[in-house]
């Protein structure tokens, strides 16, 4: 394993949302993230919607202010709100957003948007734009043609080729990508993801890869995370992690997803059935959080919120099955 790039701990982010009898009540959109990335690592961050995931990828960008917690980028604290942050550190650190319609300024021209990052950043003199530029937008198969054209007159998948070339301007080390396909048609997903693949491979970046899809994570993650109401509930390399998931969330999320061989029918999970709703993060209930759709859930869930526990080498998980203290079962 490389040196981490990144260092998450213990990682806040509430939203004040209204008023209960004078007193603030808050969204806890991430509650208490630890999470370590190596650098060169494709780290898959999974989840349904409404975990909190790009509020942590907002959070890490600076464009929210933690409400608690540090991060640590390239051995610095960047545990403020972007305008706070050294310059040096911001080009390092990248983001491509989920919708690459509203990412991108519509009155602008490609040549533009482009230019933006790289004069922020003192990239390259102004004589020097067009030919960086070119070389951008060949790093994404875009002919130079594209340089005069506008979003809207582009595809889904030509936008998030661009917002993609906007990330790698900076010549960053590390790039969030916020669900990256999941807006484009299934043509194009494929065609997105070898790309980023070649990129991570030739420019040796790491990725944070935010996704609903454990499917894609199999075949491109080194380790996964499952994020759950703000928190990381599981996490494993992913050959450990697909081969003995232990979490009853992550268990749910397996047996739900469709397979291609045998091999894999093999692997999966026995169909998990979930008891209740996803609560609402306004209202998360005391113990775990998971308890209200949790087919194994005992007493003591009722009344302790689990601390993660390493169970092998790298492989941590969130629940009281797997500490010594479990109660009765009364599922
Ligand atoms: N600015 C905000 N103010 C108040 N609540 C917010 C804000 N941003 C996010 N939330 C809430 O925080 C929770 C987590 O949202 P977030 O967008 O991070 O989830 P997500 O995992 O990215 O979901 P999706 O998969 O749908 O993109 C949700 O309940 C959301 O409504
Ligand atoms: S701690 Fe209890 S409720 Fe939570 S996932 Fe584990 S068994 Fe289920
Ligand atoms: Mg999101």
């Amino acid at each position: 394993m490389n040196a981490p790039i990144m260092t998450i701990n213990n990682l806040k982010m509430y939203f004040p949302v209204q008023k209960s009898k004078g007193k603030p009540v808050y969204v806890k959109a991430v509650d208490g993230v630890d999470l370590t990335i190596y650098k060169g690592e494709i780290m898959g961050l999974v989840g349904e919607s409404g975990s909190g995931k790009s509020t942590l990828a907002y959070t890490v960008m600076g464009m929210y202010k933690p409400t608690g917690g540090q991060i640590i980028f390239q051995g610095r604290d960047i545990s403020m709100s972007s305008d706070k942050r050294p310059l040096s550190l911001k080009k390092d650190l990248q983001i491509v957003f989920q919708d690459p319609g509203s990412s991108l300024n519509p009155s602008h021209n490609i040549r533009q948007i482009l230019e933006l990052p790289l004069r922020v950043h003192k990239i390259v003199k102004r004589e020097e734009m067009e030919r960086k530029i070119t070389q951008i937008l060949q790093m994404v198969e875009l002919s130079p043609n594209y340089m005069y054209k506008s979003p809207a007159s582009m595809g889904g998948g030509e936008r998030q080729m661009v917002s993609i070339a906007r990330a790698l301007a900076t010549d960053p080390t590390f790039i969030i990508l916020d669900e990256p396909t999941s807006a484009l048609d299934v043509s194009i997903q494929a065609k997105i993801i070898n790309m980023l693949l070649k990129l991570q491979q030739e420019k040796q970046l790491t990725y944070l890869f935010i996704t609903h899809d454990l499917s894609l994570m199999r075949n491109i993650a080194t380790r996964v995370a499952i994020m759950y109401l703000g928190k990381i509930c599981e996490m494993a390399d992913t050959v450990e992690f697909f081969r003995n998931p232990l979490h009853p969330y992550t268990r749910m999320l397996l047996s739900s997803i469709p397979v291609v061989s045998e091999e894999e029918e093999a692997l999966k999970p026995k169909k998990v059935i979930s008891t209740g709703e996803i609560p609402s993060p306004v209202n998360v209930p005391p113990g775990c959080s998971f308890h209200l759709r949790c087919p194994e859930k005992t007493e003591l869930c009722f009344r302790e919120d689990p601390v993660m526990l390493e169970v092998s080498p790298g492989h941590l998980v969130r629940c009281h099955a797997y500490q010594k203290t479990a109660g009765v079962n009364v599922a």
